[in-house]
Order: structure tokens, then sequence, then C-alpha cells
């Protein structure tokens, strides 16, 4: 991967050692591709001002890979949120993984993991103190990516989706 500061771009080489994908930041023009991508992939849809919300105050861990076309073909965002800690008075600052899916001709190729390293290395930035995210409990697939990023389940949340299905609250420190 190599990153070009000015426009802050990364050409992706995927295991094929194709160099074809490129991943940057979301643009206000990309959200019809990612909104696209988000209803065909995943069964929890936003409004468009919420995806708006997330480009204007995390703009920088809101990621898009692209094809060789000019295609958006996976997103990643994020958004950082200040809690009270259990355990003292502190606030603790957490990277929340908002939604992150990658179009299905196109996985397996490393994409999402291009994606979150990114994205995680931009949250750092906003000196965070861990990184949370919600999964399907039956998300297989997701589950292996995140303990690939040394997630692990916290605790389970009964009926977090709107279809019943409990979710794994998985968290990571960040060092
Ligand atoms: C989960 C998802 C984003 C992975 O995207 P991807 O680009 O295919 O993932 P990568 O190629 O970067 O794979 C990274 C790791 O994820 C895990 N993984 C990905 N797909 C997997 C699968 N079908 N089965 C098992 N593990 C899988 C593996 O650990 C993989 O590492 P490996 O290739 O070295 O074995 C993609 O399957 C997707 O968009 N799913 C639908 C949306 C979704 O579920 N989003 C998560 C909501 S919490």
């Amino acid at each position: 991967m190599g990153t070009d500061k000015d426009t802050r771009t990364m050409n992706f080489n995927d295991i094929n050692g194709n160099n074809s994908i490129i991943i940057r930041r979301c643009n206000l023009e990309d959200l019809e591709g990612v909104i696209e991508i988000n209803e065909k992939e995943l069964p929890e849809d936003y409004p468009y001002f919420f995806y708006k919300s997330i480009l204007d105050n995390f703009n920088e861990s809101f990621l898009i890979a692209v094809d060789i076309d000019g295609n958006v073909v996976g997103y990643i965002m994020w958004r950082v949120e200040k809690v009270p800690a259990i355990d003292s008075l502190k606030i603790s600052n957490k990277g929340h993984l908002v939604s992150i899916a990658v179009v299905k001709g196109y996985r397996r190729l490393g994409i999402a993991k291009a994606l979150l390293t990114k994205s995680m290395e931009e949250i750092k930035k906003k000196i965070i103190d861990e990184f949370v995210l919600e999964v399907r409990v039956s998300n297989y697939a997701a589950i292996n990516l995140y303990k690939k990023y040394n997630f692990s389940s916290q605790s389970i949340k009964y009926k977090y989706y709107r279809d019943g299905e409990n979710a794994y609250y998985m968290v990571c420190k960040a060092k």
C-alpha cells in the first residue's frame, strides 16, 4: 500500500496483487454509492442526514474503496463518543464503528482489512481509549474480521437489532 499525502488516497494491492482499488476519504458526491451498498449489503438502513452528519463530523475516518471504474465498492464509518467511565469520574473516548460493508463481488480481497487499518489509524489521532462495535451474533465473517484486529466480545446486547437478533458488543483497547 502506498499513501499519496496530497490527495489522501491509498493504492491498494488486493490478494491477487492487482493495484486496482483505491482507499480514500468519502466526499459528499460519494454518499449515494455508500448508501446503495448499505442498502444492498446490510439490513440496517440509515436516513441520508445520518450519513451526512458522520461525513461532516468524522470525515477523516469515513473511508471508501473505489474500483478502477470509479465505483464505490466498500466503505467504513466511525464516530467518536465521549462517555463517563464506569469505574471513575473520567470521561472515556470511544471510537464507535458505525458501519462497514464491501460489495459481494469484491469480498475476500482484503478490502475490509485495508479500510479498518487505515480508519483505525485516523481515529487513534483523536486520542481514543478504546474501539467499540456491535455485530450480529450470526455474522461469522465480520466477527472473524474484528478478532483479527484484537476485538473481543465484552457482552451481549439482547435483541439489539430490529428483527430481534442479539449483538456482541466487541471492544479493542487503543494502545
Ligand atoms: C464483513 C465484510 C465487511 C468483510 O469484507 P471483506 O473485504 O470480504 O474482508 P477481507 O477480505 O478484508 O477479510 C478480512 C478477514 O475477515 C474474515 N472474513 C471475511 N469474510 C469471511 C468469511 N466469509 N468467512 C470467514 N471469515 C471471513 C477473515 O478473517 C478475513 O481474513 P483472511 O482473508 O485473512 O482469512 C463483508 O463480508 C461484508 O461486507 N459483509 C456484509 C456487511 C457486514 O456484515 N458488515 C459488518 C456489520 S457489523
